[in-house]
């Protein structure tokens, strides 16, 4: 990502903050896996959003019209022997040099240094309550302020949380971010085929996801967006399975969901195919059932319409559906207004999708669903699940497990799906399958 990028949306937040107010935000923390062994270091997307720095021990503030400089950095400074052990880091002359901001300062100096920027602005705006730290630490310096009230400063009044204004911006996707989660949406997309063909009885779940990570990274794309599902038969009915510990059968279906994660933009694919690459009649009378139901919602993906009418789209097709084959029985307006269908199809459609994979963005603005706009995608997944122990279906239904996931981008007029490279269709899986 260009840093002109980050400089833009630097802009647009000040705008917003407004002159005489203030904006806080901290990074990601290292976490420690084991004594002086951390986690994988992954940045806070809010953070990495108006930053582009990939570090931790930082914190961003946003004073719009400050003379000085309206975005200061402060972070870990140079050290030769940290760099020499851990590798590059930023330091206050990158900060400034490298990643533009106005003014950077030593992290460990922020108790001393914060509290004078906070004097005599009205609002504070921070991300309320997500990180205990920062939230105590605010609170030090406001009162730190006050006692001083004397002198004639005063202490912002008001705390206002950054995410409504943050997470506006981070549903509407730019040019630039659209490159990169069309990249997640490839290399996820060529993973899941590469999976598809590699798939047989007696190869283990983990196998499948090894596979799968293998062609991440050896793309260049080193995090997953969330660890990924591979389950085969009725492991499928448990919605965040990741043990991925089972054997795979001849006769049973194998759900993967996975997606790769690019500088930080996600893809969340599933796509459910046999094991032994030929579907099984009931199994191909289930799968189409979903496979109509994805495709009714994203008929619903076109700017100007509600968010809600793709999931309603699905939850008519999937009902009337497990009418016609017998699951449920009843009058189809009756069971979708008392929900029967929930004991099959027990989440929504899908989520927004960017930065994080259950990505941010209000779902209703003023109590009623929102209407979709250009730049916003958006994940439509349908499933079916059938647990294995459903006296009320008949047995040759049990331990069915099915989801078809792809990411869908509005466009103007209407939608392009990101996903597109995986193969979902009966016929297309069969063949790929056979073929390999
Ligand atoms: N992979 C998580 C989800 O589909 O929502
Ligand atoms: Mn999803
Ligand atoms: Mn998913």
């Amino acid at each position: 990502m260009k840093q002109s990028e980050f400089k833009k949306r630097r802009k647009q937040l000040m705008q917003q903050i407004g002159i005489g107010n203030i904006a806080i935000i901290g990074s990601a923390a290292t976490r420690t896996r084991n004594r002086d062994v951390d986690y994988p270091f992954r940045q806070d997307s809010d953070f990495y959003y108006l930053t582009g720095f990939n570090e931790p021990d930082s914190l961003a503030v946003f004073i719009p019209g400050r003379k000085q400089g309206e975005y200061i950095l402060f972070c870990r400074e140079f050290d030769e022997k940290k760099a020499l052990w851990e590798g590059a880091h930023a330091g206050l002359d990158g900060a400034t040099t490298h990643y533009k901001a106005d003014d950077s300062f030593p992290i460990d100096d922020l108790d001393d240094i914060l509290p004078g920027m906070l004097e005599d602005k009205a609002k504070v705006y921070y991300p309320m309550g997500r990180d205990s730290d920062l939230d105590h630490s605010l609170l030090t310096w406001i009162n730190h302020i006050r006692s001083q009230s004397r002198t004639g400063v005063n202490a912002p009044g008001e705390l206002v949380s950054l995410e409504h204004i943050l997470h506006e911006m981070r549903l509407f996707k730019s040019p630039e971010e659209l490159k990169l989660m069309r990249r997640a949406a490839d290399v996820s997309a060529n993973a899941h085929v590469k999976a598809m063909q590699k798939c047989k009885a007696g190869v283990y779940e983990y196998q499948i996801e090894a596979e799968i990570i293998y062609h991440f990274i050896q793309d260049g794309l080193r995090a997953v967006a969330y660890p990924s599902i591979v389950a085969g038969g009725k492991n499928a009915c448990v919605l965040h399975y990741t043990e991925n510990a089972d054997k795979l059968k001849n006769g049973d279906l194998l759900l993967i969901d996975a997606g790769a994660e690019c500088d930080h933009y996600a893809a969340d694919i599933t796509r459910t195919f046999p094991v032994s690459g030929r579907f099984s009649e009931p199994q191909k009378l289930l799968y189409q059932l979903v496979l109509d139901a994805q495709t009714a919602a994203i008929a619903q993906i076109k700017p100007g319409l509600p968010w809600n009418l793709a999931h309603d789209a699905s939850v008519e097709v999937l009902t009337k559906g497990l009418v016609a084959l017998g699951l449920l029985k009843g009058k189809v307006t009756k069971l979708i207004k008392d929900e029967k269908y929930k004991q099959f199809y027990m989440h929504r459609i899908g989520h927004w999708l960017g930065m994080d994979v259950h990505d941010v963005g209000d779902y209703k603005v003023d109590k009623e669903w929102r209407l979709l706009e250009p730049g916003m995608v958006l994940t439509i997944e349908p499933g079916l699940y059938i647990p294995v122990d459903c006296l009320t279906v008949d047995k040759q239904w049990r331990g069915i497990g099915i989801r078809i996931e792809d990411d869908v981008l509005v466009t103007d007029q209407g939608y392009e799906i990101l996903s597109a490279g995986v193969p979902k269709t009966i016929e297309d899986i069969e063949s790929l399958m056979q073929a390999s």
